[in-house]
Protein backbone atom coordinates (compact mmCIF):
# COMPACT_ATOMS: atom_id res chain seq x y z
CA UNK A 1 0.00 0.00 0.00
CA UNK A 2 2.43 2.68 -1.10
CA UNK A 3 0.43 5.68 0.15
CA UNK A 4 0.65 4.88 3.65
CA UNK A 5 4.50 3.49 3.45
CA UNK A 6 5.09 6.81 1.44
CA UNK A 7 3.93 9.01 3.60
CA UNK A 8 5.23 7.65 6.81
CA UNK A 9 7.92 6.78 8.30
CA UNK A 10 6.43 2.65 8.77
CA UNK A 11 8.66 0.66 10.72
CA UNK A 12 10.68 -2.63 9.12
CA UNK A 13 9.00 -5.22 11.10
CA UNK A 14 5.48 -4.02 9.67
CA UNK A 15 6.46 -5.53 6.56
CA UNK A 16 2.78 -6.73 5.60
CA UNK A 17 2.13 -2.75 5.20
CA UNK A 18 4.86 -2.77 2.77
CA UNK A 19 3.05 -3.81 -0.29
CA UNK A 20 1.08 -7.03 -0.85
CA UNK A 21 3.27 -10.26 0.38
CA UNK A 22 3.63 -12.86 -2.27
CA UNK A 23 5.81 -15.89 -0.99
CA UNK A 24 4.01 -19.19 -0.11
CA UNK A 25 0.83 -18.97 2.79
CA UNK A 26 2.70 -21.06 5.53
CA UNK A 27 6.44 -20.46 6.35
CA UNK A 28 8.72 -22.25 9.12
CA UNK A 29 11.16 -19.60 10.45
CA UNK A 30 14.29 -21.33 11.67
CA UNK A 31 15.84 -18.00 13.15
CA UNK A 32 12.92 -18.27 15.66
CA UNK A 33 11.91 -21.95 15.19
CA UNK A 34 8.21 -20.61 14.55
CA UNK A 35 5.38 -21.40 11.64
CA UNK A 36 4.13 -18.46 10.15
CA UNK A 37 0.77 -18.61 8.88
CA UNK A 38 0.55 -15.66 6.46
CA UNK A 39 -2.68 -16.83 4.22
CA UNK A 40 -6.24 -16.03 4.62
CA UNK A 41 -8.31 -19.91 4.25
CA UNK A 42 -4.81 -21.08 6.39
CA UNK A 43 -5.49 -18.60 9.44
CA UNK A 44 -9.51 -19.48 9.17
CA UNK A 45 -8.70 -23.13 9.73
CA UNK A 46 -6.09 -22.65 12.29
CA UNK A 47 -8.36 -20.32 14.19
CA UNK A 48 -11.29 -22.72 13.48
CA UNK A 49 -9.70 -25.39 14.79
CA UNK A 50 -8.68 -25.26 18.32
CA UNK A 51 -8.38 -29.29 18.71
CA UNK A 52 -5.03 -28.92 16.41
CA UNK A 53 -4.30 -25.58 16.89
CA UNK A 54 -3.87 -24.90 21.31
CA UNK A 55 -4.13 -21.71 22.57
CA UNK A 56 -1.88 -22.66 24.96
CA UNK A 57 0.99 -21.60 23.86
CA UNK A 58 3.15 -22.04 27.09
CA UNK A 59 3.15 -25.54 26.29
CA UNK A 60 5.79 -25.32 23.79
CA UNK A 61 8.11 -22.34 25.20
CA UNK A 62 11.04 -24.56 26.03
CA UNK A 63 11.44 -24.93 29.78
CA UNK A 64 13.69 -22.19 31.47
CA UNK A 65 12.53 -19.77 29.30
CA UNK A 66 9.89 -18.37 31.31
CA UNK A 67 10.81 -18.43 35.20
CA UNK A 68 8.58 -20.99 36.90
CA UNK A 69 5.79 -19.96 39.58
CA UNK A 70 6.52 -16.30 38.58
CA UNK A 71 2.98 -15.60 36.95
CA UNK A 72 0.01 -17.73 36.33
CA UNK A 73 -1.78 -18.04 33.16
CA UNK A 74 -4.81 -19.77 35.52
CA UNK A 75 -7.80 -18.44 33.83
CA UNK A 76 -6.77 -16.10 31.11
CA UNK A 77 -8.88 -16.83 28.60
CA UNK A 78 -6.88 -16.86 25.67
CA UNK A 79 -5.03 -19.50 26.53
CA UNK A 80 -7.40 -21.70 27.48
CA UNK A 81 -8.89 -24.91 25.18
CA UNK A 82 -12.45 -26.44 25.34
CA UNK A 83 -13.83 -27.81 26.96
CA UNK A 84 -12.69 -25.02 30.25
CA UNK A 85 -12.67 -22.16 27.54
CA UNK A 86 -16.44 -22.70 26.76
CA UNK A 87 -17.51 -22.13 31.05
CA UNK A 88 -15.49 -19.41 31.29
CA UNK A 89 -16.45 -17.66 28.27
CA UNK A 90 -20.13 -18.55 29.37
CA UNK A 91 -19.31 -16.87 32.48
CA UNK A 92 -17.84 -13.81 31.74
CA UNK A 93 -19.94 -12.91 28.99
CA UNK A 94 -23.08 -13.12 31.35
CA UNK A 95 -21.15 -10.07 33.18
CA UNK A 96 -19.44 -8.33 30.18
CA UNK A 97 -22.94 -8.72 27.96
CA UNK A 98 -24.21 -6.57 25.13
CA UNK A 99 -26.73 -4.28 27.04
CA UNK A 100 -23.63 -2.70 29.40
CA UNK A 101 -21.66 -2.13 26.23
CA UNK A 102 -24.65 -0.32 24.53
CA UNK A 103 -25.51 1.48 27.58
CA UNK A 104 -22.28 3.32 27.40
CA UNK A 105 -22.71 5.64 24.28
CA UNK A 106 -23.26 8.69 25.98
CA UNK A 107 -20.45 8.03 28.26
CA UNK A 108 -18.16 7.70 25.49
CA UNK A 109 -19.34 11.03 24.16
CA UNK A 110 -18.86 12.96 26.89
CA UNK A 111 -15.79 11.43 28.03
CA UNK A 112 -14.36 12.24 23.86
CA UNK A 113 -15.56 15.79 24.14
CA UNK A 114 -14.01 16.75 27.82
CA UNK A 115 -10.31 14.96 26.54
CA UNK A 116 -10.72 17.04 23.05
CA UNK A 117 -11.52 20.38 25.12
CA UNK A 118 -8.54 19.72 27.58
CA UNK A 119 -6.30 19.54 24.52
CA UNK A 120 -7.65 22.52 23.11
CA UNK A 121 -7.53 24.15 25.55
CA UNK A 122 -3.93 23.29 25.75
CA UNK A 123 -3.43 24.51 22.46
CA UNK A 124 -2.83 21.34 20.22
CA UNK A 125 -4.20 17.82 19.95
CA UNK A 126 -1.70 14.54 19.83
CA UNK A 127 -4.36 11.79 19.18
CA UNK A 128 -2.83 9.43 21.11
CA UNK A 129 -1.99 11.35 24.07
CA UNK A 130 -4.63 13.24 24.27
CA UNK A 131 -7.91 10.92 22.85
CA UNK A 132 -6.81 7.49 21.79
CA UNK A 133 -5.08 6.61 25.07
CA UNK A 134 -7.15 8.36 27.88
CA UNK A 135 -10.37 7.35 26.25
CA UNK A 136 -10.79 3.71 26.24
CA UNK A 137 -9.01 2.98 29.42
CA UNK A 138 -11.00 5.32 31.29
CA UNK A 139 -14.03 3.53 29.65
CA UNK A 140 -12.92 0.23 31.02
CA UNK A 141 -11.86 1.49 34.26
CA UNK A 142 -15.00 2.79 35.02
CA UNK A 143 -16.54 -0.38 33.55
CA UNK A 144 -14.70 -2.80 36.01
CA UNK A 145 -14.94 -0.36 38.72
CA UNK A 146 -11.14 0.03 39.54
CA UNK A 147 -10.29 4.31 39.91
CA UNK A 148 -9.60 6.08 36.52
CA UNK A 149 -7.39 8.39 38.00
CA UNK A 150 -5.03 5.25 37.92
CA UNK A 151 -4.19 5.35 34.45
CA UNK A 152 -1.13 6.63 34.85
CA UNK A 153 -0.15 2.95 36.40
CA UNK A 154 -1.71 1.12 33.77
CA UNK A 155 -0.13 3.28 31.14
CA UNK A 156 3.23 2.55 32.75
CA UNK A 157 2.21 -1.72 32.78
CA UNK A 158 1.07 -1.52 29.38
CA UNK A 159 4.00 0.04 27.84
CA UNK A 160 6.31 -2.38 29.98
CA UNK A 161 4.49 -4.83 28.42
CA UNK A 162 3.85 -3.99 24.86
CA UNK A 163 6.49 -1.09 23.97
CA UNK A 164 9.13 -3.36 22.85
CA UNK A 165 10.70 -4.40 19.79
CA UNK A 166 12.28 -7.70 20.52
CA UNK A 167 11.23 -10.66 17.99
CA UNK A 168 10.17 -13.64 19.74
CA UNK A 169 12.21 -16.87 19.20
CA UNK A 170 12.10 -20.23 20.97
CA UNK A 171 15.70 -20.61 19.86
CA UNK A 172 18.60 -20.40 22.83
CA UNK A 173 16.88 -17.53 24.31
CA UNK A 174 19.40 -14.23 23.88
CA UNK A 175 20.48 -12.01 26.98
CA UNK A 176 18.37 -9.58 25.29
CA UNK A 177 15.24 -11.63 25.33
CA UNK A 178 15.89 -13.08 28.78
CA UNK A 179 16.01 -9.35 30.35
CA UNK A 180 12.40 -8.85 28.30
CA UNK A 181 11.17 -11.52 30.12
CA UNK A 182 12.46 -10.28 33.24
CA UNK A 183 10.58 -6.65 32.77
CA UNK A 184 7.77 -8.20 31.71
CA UNK A 185 7.32 -10.43 34.76
CA UNK A 186 7.35 -7.37 37.25
CA UNK A 187 4.48 -4.78 35.49
CA UNK A 188 2.37 -8.57 35.19
CA UNK A 189 3.09 -8.45 39.12
CA UNK A 190 2.32 -5.47 40.11
CA UNK A 191 -1.23 -5.71 37.77
CA UNK A 192 -2.15 -8.70 39.47
CA UNK A 193 -1.76 -7.69 43.21
CA UNK A 194 -3.43 -4.28 41.94
CA UNK A 195 -6.57 -6.13 40.26
CA UNK A 196 -6.14 -8.54 43.43
CA UNK A 197 -6.87 -6.01 45.61
CA UNK A 198 -9.98 -4.46 44.08
CA UNK A 199 -11.51 -8.19 43.95
CA UNK A 200 -10.91 -8.74 47.08
CA UNK A 201 -12.81 -5.68 48.26
CA UNK A 202 -16.04 -6.55 45.88
CA UNK A 203 -15.94 -9.92 47.69
CA UNK A 204 -16.64 -7.99 51.03
CA UNK A 205 -18.36 -4.92 49.44
CA UNK A 206 -20.12 -5.77 46.26
CA UNK A 207 -20.89 -2.39 44.07
CA UNK A 208 -22.55 -1.84 40.53
CA UNK A 209 -19.47 -2.47 38.48
CA UNK A 210 -18.02 -5.09 36.28
CA UNK A 211 -15.47 -6.41 39.10
CA UNK A 212 -18.43 -6.96 41.29
CA UNK A 213 -20.41 -8.43 38.25
CA UNK A 214 -17.06 -11.36 37.70
CA UNK A 215 -16.93 -12.36 41.63
CA UNK A 216 -20.43 -13.49 41.60
CA UNK A 217 -21.05 -14.65 38.03
CA UNK A 218 -22.14 -18.07 38.39
CA UNK A 219 -23.21 -21.06 35.56
CA UNK A 220 -23.93 -23.93 36.99
CA UNK A 221 -23.62 -22.56 40.65
CA UNK A 222 -19.53 -22.63 40.48
CA UNK A 223 -18.09 -18.97 40.67
CA UNK A 224 -14.60 -18.19 39.35
CA UNK A 225 -11.79 -18.92 41.40
CA UNK A 226 -10.28 -15.25 42.79
CA UNK A 227 -7.33 -15.96 40.49
CA UNK A 228 -9.06 -16.00 37.57
CA UNK A 229 -11.49 -13.20 38.33
CA UNK A 230 -7.74 -11.11 38.10
CA UNK A 231 -6.69 -12.58 35.21
CA UNK A 232 -9.42 -11.72 33.35
CA UNK A 233 -9.61 -8.55 34.52
CA UNK A 234 -5.43 -8.04 33.27
CA UNK A 235 -7.44 -8.98 30.04
CA UNK A 236 -9.77 -6.81 30.08
CA UNK A 237 -7.51 -3.90 31.33
CA UNK A 238 -4.98 -4.78 28.49
CA UNK A 239 -7.40 -5.83 25.53
CA UNK A 240 -9.45 -3.30 26.74
CA UNK A 241 -7.41 -0.42 25.80
CA UNK A 242 -3.95 -0.54 23.98
CA UNK A 243 -5.92 -2.64 21.04
CA UNK A 244 -8.42 0.38 20.78
CA UNK A 245 -6.35 3.44 21.45
CA UNK A 246 -4.61 1.79 18.18
CA UNK A 247 -7.55 1.52 16.55
CA UNK A 248 -8.55 5.01 16.55
CA UNK A 249 -4.89 5.89 15.57
CA UNK A 250 -4.97 3.68 12.60
CA UNK A 251 -8.39 5.55 11.53
CA UNK A 252 -7.12 8.57 11.71
CA UNK A 253 -4.00 7.61 10.08
CA UNK A 254 -6.10 6.02 7.17
CA UNK A 255 -8.48 8.75 6.52
CA UNK A 256 -5.38 11.06 6.52
CA UNK A 257 -3.73 9.18 3.79
CA UNK A 258 -6.76 8.63 1.57
CA UNK A 259 -8.57 12.31 1.83
CA UNK A 260 -10.93 10.97 -1.16
CA UNK A 261 -12.24 8.66 1.27
CA UNK A 262 -12.51 10.76 4.63
CA UNK A 263 -14.41 13.19 2.08
CA UNK A 264 -16.97 10.37 1.42
CA UNK A 265 -17.26 9.37 5.04
CA UNK A 266 -17.78 12.89 5.96
CA UNK A 267 -20.37 13.71 3.91
CA UNK A 268 -21.98 10.13 4.44
CA UNK A 269 -21.75 9.22 8.60
CA UNK A 270 -23.19 6.01 8.01
CA UNK A 271 -20.09 5.23 6.12
CA UNK A 272 -18.22 5.71 10.29
CA UNK A 273 -18.65 1.66 10.74
CA UNK A 274 -17.42 0.73 7.21
CA UNK A 275 -14.34 3.28 7.61
CA UNK A 276 -14.05 1.35 11.45
CA UNK A 277 -14.06 -1.57 9.77
CA UNK A 278 -11.44 -1.32 7.01
CA UNK A 279 -9.19 0.31 9.40
CA UNK A 280 -9.55 -2.70 11.53
CA UNK A 281 -8.66 -4.74 8.29
CA UNK A 282 -6.08 -2.53 6.52
CA UNK A 283 -3.99 -1.74 9.88
CA UNK A 284 -4.80 -4.51 11.85
CA UNK A 285 -4.05 -3.42 15.88
CA UNK A 286 -3.41 -6.97 16.90
CA UNK A 287 -1.09 -8.25 13.89
CA UNK A 288 -0.22 -11.77 15.37
CA UNK A 289 -1.73 -14.89 17.32
CA UNK A 290 -0.20 -17.36 18.95
CA UNK A 291 -1.13 -21.14 19.01
CA UNK A 292 0.35 -24.35 19.27
CA UNK A 293 0.10 -27.73 17.36
CA UNK A 294 -1.56 -30.61 19.69
CA UNK A 295 -0.65 -32.99 16.55
CA UNK A 296 0.62 -33.27 12.88
CA UNK A 297 -1.03 -30.77 10.95
CA UNK A 298 -1.76 -30.29 7.25
CA UNK A 299 -1.65 -26.60 6.39
CA UNK A 300 -1.43 -24.50 2.95
CA UNK A 301 0.21 -26.91 1.72
CA UNK A 302 3.04 -27.79 4.30
CA UNK A 303 2.93 -30.40 6.85
CA UNK A 304 3.43 -28.77 10.42
CA UNK A 305 4.91 -31.61 13.41
CA UNK A 306 3.33 -31.81 16.77
CA UNK A 307 4.21 -29.79 19.49
CA UNK A 308 5.18 -26.66 17.73
CA UNK A 309 4.56 -22.94 17.91
CA UNK A 310 2.63 -21.21 15.19
CA UNK A 311 2.28 -17.34 14.65
CA UNK A 312 -1.13 -16.55 12.59
CA UNK A 313 -0.44 -13.42 11.15
CA UNK A 314 -3.78 -11.26 10.89
CA UNK A 315 -2.66 -8.51 9.39
CA UNK A 316 -0.89 -10.33 6.38
CA UNK A 317 -4.12 -12.01 6.42
CA UNK A 318 -6.06 -9.33 6.01
CA UNK A 319 -4.60 -8.35 2.73
CA UNK A 320 -4.88 -11.90 1.02
CA UNK A 321 -5.27 -11.09 -2.32
CA UNK A 322 -7.10 -14.52 -2.80
CA UNK A 323 -9.71 -13.20 0.04
CA UNK A 324 -9.69 -9.04 -0.75
CA UNK A 325 -9.74 -7.07 -4.29
CA UNK A 326 -7.12 -4.60 -4.29
CA UNK A 327 -5.76 -5.30 -0.67
CA UNK A 328 -3.75 -2.43 -0.20
CA UNK A 329 -6.62 -0.14 -0.77
CA UNK A 330 -8.31 1.69 2.11
CA UNK A 331 -12.28 1.05 0.92
CA UNK A 332 -14.83 1.80 3.75
CA UNK A 333 -17.35 0.77 1.48
CA UNK A 334 -15.64 -2.72 1.06
CA UNK A 335 -18.29 -5.22 1.18
CA UNK A 336 -18.22 -8.20 2.33
CA UNK A 337 -15.51 -7.44 4.84
CA UNK A 338 -14.69 -10.55 6.27
CA UNK A 339 -11.71 -9.15 8.34
CA UNK A 340 -9.91 -11.26 10.81
CA UNK A 341 -8.89 -8.56 13.10
CA UNK A 342 -11.05 -9.50 16.16
CA UNK A 343 -9.67 -13.31 15.93
CA UNK A 344 -11.88 -15.65 14.47
CA UNK A 345 -14.40 -19.06 16.09
CA UNK A 346 -14.67 -20.01 19.79
CA UNK A 347 -12.02 -16.92 20.74
CA UNK A 348 -13.49 -14.22 18.70
CA UNK A 349 -12.91 -11.25 20.41
CA UNK A 350 -15.23 -10.37 23.39
CA UNK A 351 -14.94 -6.55 23.48
CA UNK A 352 -14.99 -6.33 19.62
CA UNK A 353 -18.68 -4.26 20.26
CA UNK A 354 -17.00 -2.52 23.05
CA UNK A 355 -13.98 -1.21 20.60
CA UNK A 356 -16.65 -0.44 17.50
CA UNK A 357 -18.63 1.69 19.66
CA UNK A 358 -15.61 3.60 20.93
CA UNK A 359 -14.53 4.02 17.32
CA UNK A 360 -17.91 5.21 16.08
CA UNK A 361 -18.28 7.48 18.53
CA UNK A 362 -14.71 9.08 18.87
CA UNK A 363 -14.45 9.19 15.04
CA UNK A 364 -18.08 11.33 14.79
CA UNK A 365 -16.84 13.20 17.02
CA UNK A 366 -13.45 13.87 15.55
CA UNK A 367 -14.84 14.56 11.91
CA UNK A 368 -17.37 17.18 13.82
CA UNK A 369 -14.51 19.00 15.47
CA UNK A 370 -11.90 18.45 12.83
CA UNK A 371 -12.19 19.44 9.38
CA UNK A 372 -10.27 18.37 7.60
CA UNK A 373 -8.79 16.16 9.58
CA UNK A 374 -5.34 16.08 8.90
CA UNK A 375 -1.62 14.59 10.52
CA UNK A 376 1.07 17.66 10.80
CA UNK A 377 3.61 17.44 8.86
CA UNK A 378 5.73 19.25 10.66
CA UNK A 379 5.52 16.09 13.21
CA UNK A 380 5.61 12.60 11.39
CA UNK A 381 3.43 10.16 12.79
CA UNK A 382 5.44 7.77 15.27
CA UNK A 383 4.41 4.00 15.84
CA UNK A 384 4.77 1.28 18.17
CA UNK A 385 8.42 -0.72 18.09
CA UNK A 386 6.07 -4.20 19.10
CA UNK A 387 6.33 -6.51 15.64
CA UNK A 388 3.22 -8.01 16.44
CA UNK A 389 0.87 -4.87 17.31
CA UNK A 390 0.36 -2.62 14.21
CA UNK A 391 -0.52 1.38 15.42
CA UNK A 392 0.98 4.34 15.98
CA UNK A 393 2.09 6.22 19.37
CA UNK A 394 2.14 9.46 18.37
CA UNK A 395 0.15 11.11 15.80
CA UNK A 396 -0.04 15.17 16.02
CA UNK A 397 -3.46 16.84 14.27
CA UNK A 398 -2.35 19.77 11.75
C1 LIG B 1 -9.88 -11.61 22.09
C2 LIG B 1 -8.57 -8.12 19.00
C3 LIG B 1 -10.71 -4.79 21.81
C4 LIG B 1 -11.44 -8.17 25.13
C5 LIG B 1 -9.39 -10.95 20.99
C6 LIG B 1 -8.78 -11.59 19.85
C7 LIG B 1 -8.39 -10.61 19.01
C8 LIG B 1 -8.78 -9.34 19.59
C9 LIG B 1 -7.68 -10.77 17.67
C10 LIG B 1 -8.64 -13.10 19.64
C11 LIG B 1 -7.49 -13.69 20.42
C12 LIG B 1 -7.23 -15.13 20.06
O1 LIG B 1 -7.94 -15.75 19.27
O2 LIG B 1 -6.21 -15.66 20.56
C13 LIG B 1 -9.05 -6.92 19.50
C14 LIG B 1 -8.97 -5.66 18.80
C15 LIG B 1 -9.59 -4.72 19.58
C16 LIG B 1 -10.04 -5.39 20.78
C17 LIG B 1 -8.31 -5.45 17.44
C18 LIG B 1 -9.81 -3.24 19.36
C19 LIG B 1 -9.80 -2.67 18.20
C20 LIG B 1 -11.11 -5.41 22.94
C21 LIG B 1 -11.80 -4.77 24.04
C22 LIG B 1 -11.97 -5.73 24.98
C23 LIG B 1 -11.43 -6.97 24.47
C24 LIG B 1 -12.23 -3.31 24.05
C25 LIG B 1 -12.62 -5.66 26.33
C26 LIG B 1 -13.04 -4.65 26.92
C27 LIG B 1 -11.09 -9.38 24.59
C28 LIG B 1 -11.21 -10.65 25.28
C29 LIG B 1 -10.75 -11.64 24.41
C30 LIG B 1 -10.37 -10.96 23.19
C31 LIG B 1 -11.73 -10.86 26.70
C32 LIG B 1 -10.64 -13.13 24.68
C33 LIG B 1 -11.82 -13.90 24.16
C34 LIG B 1 -11.62 -15.40 24.29
O3 LIG B 1 -10.48 -15.87 24.40
O4 LIG B 1 -12.64 -16.10 24.29
N1 LIG B 1 -9.39 -9.57 20.80
N2 LIG B 1 -9.69 -6.73 20.69
N3 LIG B 1 -10.92 -6.74 23.24
N4 LIG B 1 -10.59 -9.60 23.34
FE1 LIG B 1 -10.24 -8.18 21.98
Amino acid sequence: MTDIVERYDIPEQFFWLRGSRSGPPVEFDSATGIWNVYGYPEAQQVLGDPATFSSDTMRVVPKGMIPEGEFSLEGFITQIDPPEHGKLRKLVTSAFTRKVVADLEPRIAAITHELLDAARERGGLELVTDLAYPLPVIVIAELLGVPSSDRGLFKQWADALFQRDAKVSLNEPSEEQDRDIQATLKPWKEMSAYLAGHAAERRRQPRADLLTRLVEAEVDGERLPDQQVVNFAIVLLLAGHITTTMLLGNTVLCLDAFPEQQEKVRADRALVPAAIEESLRLFTPFAALGRSTMREAQLGGVSIPADQMVMVWLGVANRDPRQFADPGAFTPGRDPNPHLAFGRGIHFCLGAPLARLEGRVALNILLDRFDPLRTDPEDPVKFIPTPTMAGVRRLTLA
